[in-house]
């Protein structure tokens, strides 16, 4: 049975293999380690019977006033478990932590390529929100989509509201 429970320092020498994947950004220990002190309870792992790590999500709430929202800087799950509903179930538990702080929505970033991601989070009523230019760094430089899920407290749905025009990496706010 498949176990979801918060991480610990311990799994950050364990999860190797779940990040070795092109499309998953892989950070350095402080990194890590400054998500688990800050917001611990959106750093959750999905563990094996066998104590296998199958896959993790780690998040943040940030923003004032309206944009107070929760925010996912990482998932990924290893390729062996994919397709079990693993990913569905982490980001579950992200949009509930957001729901309890009362965030007006979700958001994320994701490569403009990755189109298992991107139908992943349309299924789960994300939308493109607006596309950051060459977002991500490397050869060749890559835009980003952030995508946003309107949570309850925001009752009007501005937060999702689309931008017509791209923007900087800069520009964010
Ligand atoms: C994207 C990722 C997290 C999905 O994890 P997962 O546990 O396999 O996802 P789930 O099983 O919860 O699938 C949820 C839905 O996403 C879609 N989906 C997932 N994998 C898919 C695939 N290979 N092809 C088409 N649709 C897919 C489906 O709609 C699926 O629902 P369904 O199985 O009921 O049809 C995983 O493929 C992964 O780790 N990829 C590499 C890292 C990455 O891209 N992370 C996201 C960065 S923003």
């Amino acid at each position: 049975m498949t176990t979801l429970r918060p991480f610990c320092c311990d799994d950050m020498f364990k999860f190797n293999h779940v990040n070795l994947d092109p499309l998953t950004e892989t950070y350095g220990l402080s990194f890590y380690l400054q998500y688990l002190a800050h917001w611990p309870e959106y750093f959750q792992v999905a563990e094996s019977p066998s104590n296998t790590i199958m896959g993790y999500i780690m998040g943040k709430a940030e923003g004032v006033g309206e944009n107070w929202h929760g925010h996912v800087t990482a998932l990924a799950v290893a390729p062996e478990y994919r397709r079990l509903g693993l990913a569905n179930q982490l980001m579950e538990i992200l949009e509930d932590i957001s729901e309890k702080k009362c965030c007006y929505f979700v958001d994320l970033f994701v490569r403009v390529s990755n189109a298992v991601a991107i139908s992943m989070y349309s299924n789960l009523g994300y939308c493109v929100y607006r596309t950051v230019l060459q977002y991500y760094s490397g050869t060749p430089e890559e835009d980003a989509y952030d995508m946003r899920k309107a949570l309850s407290r925001d009752v009007h749905r501005r937060s999702i509201v689309p931008l017509k025009d791209p923007v900087r990496p800069e520009d964010l706010d």
